[in-house]
């Protein structure tokens, strides 16, 4: 962490070079395919997604891999765009420069799903993490879902196979600054500063934008084993993961 507890500029190259080199296994394994479950991309209806705060783009291409649909990506790095555009540039996605919480270069109602993965704990106030979830439902359409996915509040403190939100023992607040650990693919740990936001502090930021219904999951053992097959989680590497779930994804209807 930085000695300061200064939250971590995520919109500068250092972050973004250093993002890409972060081991995102345990997202893939325990968090990335449950977003696209709840937001049914297999779905005939759900044809166009919007990714907020796409990072390197990993994940919005995925969707766009295994599912029929457009994407678009958005991000406010110029650097996270550039490695982006230059890793996974393809006719279905377009990506987008964000200035601020807004999404401009979209229409009320103009899409059918919307993500953020791992982005309303990037930002240090309440109300730019609910003018993210505002954008979201006004580009929605009836009907549209918007999953985010996040480090589980609940889990501070524990060391799970690549990363570790707060330290052991210590209670953080809405809005707290929050030390992260993150291991790289080399197997070495990187600090950062993100923002603490409670359960409930991410659904009441959907239903305070206005979603219809909200509701909360926690990807388990058995999901993985469901969405991966029976040899998902039983690793020994996934001990820790299979006690204590990693992952709380939080969903609005509109
Ligand atoms: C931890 S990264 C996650 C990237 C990607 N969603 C993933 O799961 O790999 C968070 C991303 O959110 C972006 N971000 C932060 N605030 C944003 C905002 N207001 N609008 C769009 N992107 C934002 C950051 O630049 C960064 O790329």
């Amino acid at each position: 962490m930085d000695a300061s507890g200064r939250r971590t500029v995520w919109d500068t190259s250092e972050v973004a070079d250093d993002f890409v080199l972060w081991d995102d296994t345990i997202g893939w394994q325990w968090g990335y395919p449950f977003v696209f479950e709840q937001l049914r991309l297999v779905r005939p209806d759900v044809r166009v997604l919007v990714d907020v705060g796409c990072g390197p783009g990993k994940v919005a291409h995925r969707a766009a891999e295994d599912h029929d649909l457009r994407v678009h990506a958005v991000d406010i790095s110029p650097r996270m765009l550039a490695l982006a555009t230059a890793r996974y540039g393809q006719p279905r996605i377009t990506f987008h420069q964000a200035a601020g919480w807004d999404l401009p270069f979209l229409d009320d109602a103009s899409v059918d799903a919307a993500m953020s993965c791992f982005v309303l704990v990037c930002v240090p106030r309440r109300e730019q993490a609910q003018a993210i979830a505002a954008e979201a439902y006004r580009v929605l359409r009836p009907g549209g879902r918007f999953a985010v996915l996040n480090a589980h509040p609940g889990h501070t403190g524990v060391t799970f196979d690549s990363f570790q939100i707060g330290r052991p023992g210590a209670a953080y607040r809405a809005g707290d600054p929050i030390p992260v650990r993150l291991r790289r693919t080399d197997g070495a740990w990187v600090d950062i500063v993100d923002t603490y936001w409670p359960a409930e502090t991410y659904h009441e930021m959907l239903s305070d934008v206005g979603f219809a219904h909200v509701w909360q999951s926690v990807p388990l053992l058995a999901d993985a084993r469901r969405r991966h097959g029976p040899e998902a989680g039983a690793l020994e590497r996934w001990a820790t993961e299979r006690k204590a779930p990693p992952f709380l994804l939080t969903v609005g209807e509109k």
